[in-house]
């Protein structure tokens, strides 16, 4: 007797016909035919289950802000940054507690299982540290919140942000972040890089830097990053987010800079949509795209997730906490179009971004956290391709999102019939 089974699965790796019984809030059983009972059975039909979507990047403390006090006109990073500088002094705890689960409740809907949010560490009351603690704990049920100590206006440049910083990770911070390309000179963003990464050293810490999110070609600190990184021991434990500068590096240089990544086991997380609307706004024909080498990085052996980073909020206008579209939009961006390159867009949101944030127990195998999205696709190339509806999310063994199935009904030529966008199957 199992608490839920899930019947008649696909899964992402392409077993069909798979069940997987929850026990508590734990796998027990991934196999075909389970004939056990459960106290609750949900049917699958066939259509994709995975492991829930993991968003590496977001800021939960500015998510749902959209207009307060103003809108980003020039639509830049740079004037997003200002904006967020307004906007700072007159939020509340309250206010940005309320955003942020209001947004956690539309991201559980969507089968996000967890995110690594971070939260700004400049302002010396840490609003916003306190509400998005209060936030990690009240989500726990069904979604884990990781938090990153964020220091937005520069961990030098900022007088008290390196004091902050380390008081937030005093009070339960879980990961060290930076903004290197937006300290002073280039040689306080290397020495920003080298505090960071010496912070999380001593208390046994991840790192995950908003690293040279600009199309200047100068701006090397992932250069910095992997060296700090290599010199510390700290491989698997940092991350790189953005990384747009590589776009606009020239080839030789790019060419000794991904080994070096990849030897220091650095990660990387692309931000597909807002970089691809933030970034190439000082160029006028050709414009560049923004979006960092995922390709090259990826065959190099470095693990990458995309990130959503932002909803609605001073830089990015649109969002709706759906990790489809993220990797929708990193497939295009990045011409990703083979099978396989499609189907590894769906990891980028998936299992390359839990082991990104260090998740425990991530996937679908027996002895996996009961932690599942039902897709009205067939596989994860459908679901990328129709960034699928959700019919249903479990967490810790249990339903918590359910919705019916996406159909419409069409009239033409007198005749109704059913029309459902999950059932146009490859072919060939
Ligand atoms: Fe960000």
């Amino acid at each position: 007797m199992f608490d839920l089974i899930v019947k008649n699965a696909t899964l992402p790796d392409g077993r069909t016909g798979m069940d997987i019984a929850c026990s508590g809030q734990k796998i027990a059983a991934a196999e075909p035919n389970i004939t056990a009972e459960a106290g609750e059975i949900v049917d699958a039909q066939g259509y994709l289950v995975s492991a829930p979507f993991v968003d590496p990047h977001f800021h939960m403390d500015a998510t749902l802000s959209l207009g307060t006090p103003r809108m980003n006109v020039s639509g830049t990073l740079l004037e997003g940054i200002a904006l967020w500088g307004e906007l700072k002094p007159i939020q509340t705890v309250d206010q940005i507690v309320e955003r942020a689960i209001k947004y956690c409740h539309l991201a559980a809907a969507k089968g996000i299982g967890a995110i690594r949010s971070h939260v700004d560490t400049c302002d010396d009351s840490l609003t916003g540290v306190h509400a998005l603690l209060e936030v990690r704990e009240k989500v726990k049920d069904y979604l884990d919140l990781q938090l990153v100590a964020f220091p937005q206006d520069g961990l030098l440049r900022s007088a008290t942000a390196m004091e902050n910083t380390v008081r937030a990770l005093d009070l339960g911070v879980d990961v060290v972040g930076g903004i290197p390309h937006f300290e002073r000179t280039m040689a306080d963003g290397a020495e920003s890089v080298r505090l960071s990464c010496e912070l999380a050293a001593d208390r046994g810490l991840m790192v995950d830097l908003h690293c040279d999110e600009s199309d200047d070609p100068h701006s090397r600190h992932i250069e910095t990053l992997a060296y700090e990184s290599q010199r510390l021991g700290l491989h698997g434990r940092v991350a790189g987010s953005h990384l747009t500068s590589m776009h606009s590096m020239n080839n030789y240089y790019v060419s000794k800079l991904i080994p070096l990544i990849a030897e220091a086991g650095v990660h990387a997380i692309p931000n597909p949509l807002i970089n691809i609307m933030l970034q190439g706004r000082h160029d006028t024909y050709p414009k560049r795209r923004g979006q960092t080498r995922v390709r090259e990085l990826r065959d190099a052996g470095i693990t990458v997730g995309f990130g959503s980073d932002c909803m609605m909020d001073p830089w990015y206008s649109l969002g709706k906490a759906d990790m489809l579209d993220v990797a929708f939009m990193g497939l295009h961006v990045g011409q990703l179009s083979s099978r396989a390159d499609m189907a590894w867009c769906f990891d980028a949101v998936t299992t390359n971004s839990a082991a990104i944030m260090g998740l425990s127990d991530y996937g679908l195998e027996k002895g996996c956290d009961a932690n599942m999205v039902l897709l009205q696709a067939s596989d994860p190339i459908e679901a990328v391709r129709l960034r699928a509806h959700r019919l249903a999310v479990i967490r810790k063994g249990k339903t918590i999102a359910r919705s019916a199935p996406m159909a419409f009904e069409l009239t033409v030529d007198g005749q109704t019939t059913t029309v459902n966008e999950a059932s146009y199957a490859v072919t060939g």
